[in-house]
């Protein structure tokens, strides 16, 4: 297996990328994967036609700083000459990649037809598809679907054929169909039905956890790269865990005292590039706080706390009792 792929001119290590994660995966989120070993991120999704009307915030959601490199822009959108128009505003922030959002489940981008409601319209998902490869230049295009809409409708190889002819210059795919949302299992079968139907770079996505079900992605799907989604909160250290592991490398987990400090350390970073005061950005630090806790004893209590945090400070004191507990437990056990 080759250590790195080539999406158009940029290359990608083969260990494990970031998904895109609306409200999860902003750019401290983003810096804070790179720094533990991410070898590509991707944005929260953008509106297209929000762009077209500049939308100050959407604005913000395209910028992409060299740390985060490579990094695709996510654009959602139905409508082919938006699209067109979205990803020529969003070359002036030179994402490496523009990533089309053709997945999403939510009913607020489903019912304007974008999302997964491309899988129901194969034509219409390809010339969205081929407006934006058209207005990209030399800046490749790729395209992130699902399985299918439903059960009984799995066209993710007939769609990434179709987004491979208008263009594409890779494919992601969640093995899980719209109606699924995220329950029930990724279905590993369809990534690899989709890697056998099409000549460019196949990412797998849907449920990967760890070292051992990201290897067992590549291995049994034959895709180019393997992207993580929820496995990373609370734990960017999965990226630098899965490369280490894919080189063979020894890889030792983080203990409790170091996962904390990078838990602050997200925190820290978090306030530094809000634009709003320490409290209310803490309200964006709360969920975070909560699943670098999470898995240890008494995290469910800590969670309802960390949900209550609102300075800095009260990060570090909570992080303080949460180290406390956990020695006093192995104390006691003893
Ligand atoms: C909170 C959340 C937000 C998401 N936002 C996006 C998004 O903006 N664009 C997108 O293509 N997928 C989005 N997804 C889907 C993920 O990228 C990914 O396909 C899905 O979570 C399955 O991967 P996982 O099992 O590794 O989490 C989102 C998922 C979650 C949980």
């Amino acid at each position: 297996m080759s250590d790195t792929l080539k999406i158009g001119k940029v290359s990608i290590e083969r260990t494990a990328a970031l998904a895109p994660m609306a409200g999860v995966a902003d750019r401290a989120y983003r810096l804070m994967c790179k720094k533990y070993g991410a070898a590509y991120v991707v944005s929260e999704m953008v509106s297209a036609k929000g762009i077209c009307y500049s939308d100050r915030k959407t604005a913000e959601l395209c910028t992409v700083t060299d740390e985060e490199r490579p990094m695709a822009v996510q654009l959602f959108g139905s409508e082919p000459d938006f699209m067109a128009e979205a990803v020529k505003i969003v070359l002036d922030y030179a994402p490496d990649i523009i990533d089309i959002n053709m997945g999403c489940p939510v009913p607020k981008v489903v019912g304007t037809g974008a999302g997964s409601a491309l899988m129901k319209d194969v034509k219409l998902a390809a010339a969205v598809a081929e407006a934006a490869v058209k207005a990209a230049g030399d800046t490749p295009v790729t395209v992130k679907i699902r399985s299918g809409w439903s059960a009984d409708s799995i066209n993710a190889p007939e769609m990434a054929k179709a987004l491979e002819a208008a263009g594409a210059a890779a494919i992601a795919v969640h093995g899980r169909t719209r109606d699924m949302f995220y329950s029930g299992e990724s279905d590993m079968n369809v990534v690899k039905a989709v890697r056998n139907a099409v000549s460019v770079p196949v990412i797998g996505n849907g449920d990967i956890t760890d070292f051992r079900s990201c290897a067992d992605m590549y291995e049994r799907t034959g895709c180019d790269l393997v992207m993580i989604g929820r496995g990373s909160y609370g734990n960017p250290f999965i990226f630098r865990e899965i490369a280490a592991q894919l080189r063979g490398e020894a890889y030792t987990p983080p203990t409790l005292e170091e996962k904390m400090d990078v838990m602050l350390e997200h925190i820290r970073l978090i306030l530094e590039l809000s634009e709003k005061c320490e409290e209310l950005a803490m309200h964006e630090a709360r969920k975070h706080a909560a699943w670098y806790m999470n898995g240890y004893y008494g995290s469910a209590k800590f969670r309802g706390r960390c949900y209550q945090l609102s300075s800095y400070a009260e990060a570090e004191a909570l992080a303080a009792e949460f180290i406390e507990l956990q020695r006093q437990r192995e104390i006691n056990k003893v």
